[in-house]
């Protein structure tokens, strides 16, 4: 197959959600429509043993699991699938939200019962900043849950996109009946259990089917009446609409029951996009190119504490990737000709032997990769849009020996450059180093890190900013006269970017009105 045919046949996606709205439930089922898994219930189980514990020292014993099932490669109907784990719960990081640069859609799973969740809403805002495509899986059917129209109004006025409905549910909770498949007026009789595949469903044709009405009484009706309604107010589903994320096509199901799966699946191979081109500073990059190209999103340690190697994720952009290729890291233009380099077919690591744009491949290394680095045949390159979120935890960070304050330093530099943690120092002279995180395990993690790594005991200590804003305005002095007027909540990230410092939305409302020619960002892009 050419390098364009390949890159046609690939999805690359990740499922949003909050937790416990079935994320797990419907990467394992998608994973077993699509043959890759044999038996329900091994993504689960994983789950199990990755949150049994919040302890470091167990999440990295666990190390191993998370970064075989953290990208998850599936054939279906001629298509190769990559799906990208978000970690929800405790993993929660920046790593979550670095993976969905990485990926051409989003797959979003709501829990029927309790609508947009908070950590939904938080993935959604890098999903519409980038404009990324979102097919929506509205889940648990099965139970006693919201209106299907007022959850259909809640996701547009979060997504700020229209919903277009694919199917419609026919009762909900012990009333189940099934879901009426709108564009292809047929209903899906609902059956619970986890044991088929759905390919034995049984089907009734046509809206107006008589023995549809009979069988499902007044949750047809209902159904029936809703259906309509939307026909008559909802826009139609624009192909374009959807791909520019102006337009998410909704789904209804049950995960647990395998009940819905297969028209997702089928939705991602038929509506969501190949793999696009990716912007450099140098030019736009097309994925057909021949020449390799990939970038790293995420830099994971590996489970083997003793060799301390890093296993960098790379999204391949163009061209295809073959083992035992030389490549260039075009920040350093050192060279690299990595041999061990794995790919994640459902869930194992094996070894890759080729790879194209929209795949992601893991490559072992002791540092010499970081995050946003690219890879290339010789060509120097630097993507755009790897984005660092503004923090929302704080910590302030000092050194229990003094004379270790350099390693601290060192350490605290490097891991802020693999985007383990933020580290920001404050204008104020004598200040302490402060760490910003989007999740508290990164404090456990850099704090481990900082002892095991740099040999230095650092002190983690509460601080009273839970908000961050980068800073900047076209016109300097304005921006130096609120600096000045604000000298205690200033401070300097990584690469020198000047954040302000904040411990309530009503400051932040203060100072944009006081000083309406800064800007206040809650995301940088890296480089
Ligand atoms: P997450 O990864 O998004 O956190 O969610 P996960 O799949 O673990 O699902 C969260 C809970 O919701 C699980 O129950 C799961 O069984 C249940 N669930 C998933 N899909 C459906 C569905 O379609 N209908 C119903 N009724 N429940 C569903 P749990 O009790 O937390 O775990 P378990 O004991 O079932 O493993």
């Amino acid at each position: 197959m050419s390098i364009s045919q390949e890159v046609a046949r690939r999805r690359t996606f990740a499922i949003i959600s909050h937790p416990d709205a079935g994320k797990t439930t419907l990467t394992e089922k998608l994973l077993l429509f699509a043959g890759a898994i044999q038996i329900a219930g091994s993504v689960k189980a994983r789950k199990a043993s990755r949150h049994a514990s919040s302890d470091w020292m167990e999440i990295e014993k666990q190390r191993g699991i998370s970064v075989a099932s953290s990208v998850m490669q599936m054939e279906y109907r001629g298509c190769v699938l990559n799906l990208l784990d978000t970690p929800g719960h405790q993993d929660f990081s920046e790593d979550t939200y670095r993976v969905l640069t990485a990926v051409d859609a989003a797959l979003m799973v709501i829990d029927a019962a309790n609508g947009v969740e908070p950590q939904t809403l938080r993935l959604l805002q890098v999903c519409r900043a980038r404009n990324t495509p979102i097919i929506t899986f509205i889940n648990k059917l099965d139970r006693e849950v919201q209106e299907p129209l007022n959850l259909l109004a809640e996701i547009e006025s979060h997504l700020g996109m229209d919903a277009v409905p694919f199917s419609w549910p026919v009762g909900m909770g012990r009333l189940f009946g099934g879901v009426f498949d709108i564009r292809r007026n047929r209903m899906r009789v609902f059956r619970a259990g986890q044991e088929r595949r759905g390919d034995h469903d049984e089907i009734i044709e046509g809206l107006d089917n008589p023995l549809i009405a009979e069988r499902f009484g007044d949750s047809f009706a209902k159904a029936h009446e809703e259906i309509e309604l939307i026909a008559a107010a909802a826009p139609a589903f624009d192909h374009a609409a959807f791909l520019a994320g102006r337009q998410t096509p909704v789904f209804f199901g049950s995960a647990i029951n395998n009940f819905g799966v297969q028209e997702v699946l089928d939705a991602l191979v038929d509506l969501a996009p190949k793999p696009g081109p990716r912007t450099a500073l140098q030019r736009e990059v097309q994925p057909e190119e021949p020449k390799f190209s990939g970038v790293v999103f995420k830099v994971q340690a590996n489970m083997d504490p003793a060799h301390r190697d890093r296993v960098a994720f790379v999204r391949v952009s163009s061209g295809r990737f073959d083992r035992g290729m030389r490549l260039t890291v075009s920040r350093t233009g050192k060279e690299i000709r990595p041999n061990n380099v794995v790919s994640f077919l459902s869930q194992r690591r094996e070894l890759v032997d080729q790879a194209y744009a929209g795949d992601v491949i893991g490559i072992p290394n002791h540092g010499v990769l970081q995050l946003g680095d690219v890879l290339t045949e010789g060509e120097t390159l630097q993507f755009t849009g790897l984005p660092f979120f503004a923090p929302e935890l704080f910590q302030a960070v000092e050194v229990k020996d003094p004379l270790r304050i350099k390693q601290l330093r060192t350490g605290l530099i490097q891991l802020g450059e693999e985007g383990a943690i933020q580290v920001f120092r404050p204008e104020a002279v004598g200040g302490s180093l402060l760490l910003g995180a989007i999740g508290q395990l990164q404090f456990e993690v850099v704090a481990h890190r900082l002892k095991h790594e740099y040999g230095v005991d650092a002190r983690l200590m509460p601080s009273r900013y839970n908000m961050a804003r980068w800073i900047t305005s076209d016109d300097p002095k304005d921006l130096r006269k609120f600096m000045d007027a604000n000298a205690a909540h200033i401070a300097y990230d990584v690469v020198d970017a000047t954040a302000f410092l904040l411990s309530s939305p009503a400051q932040l409302r203060v100072a944009q009105e006081l000083y309406p020619k800064v800007q206040f960002h809650v995301m940088r892009e890296h480089g």
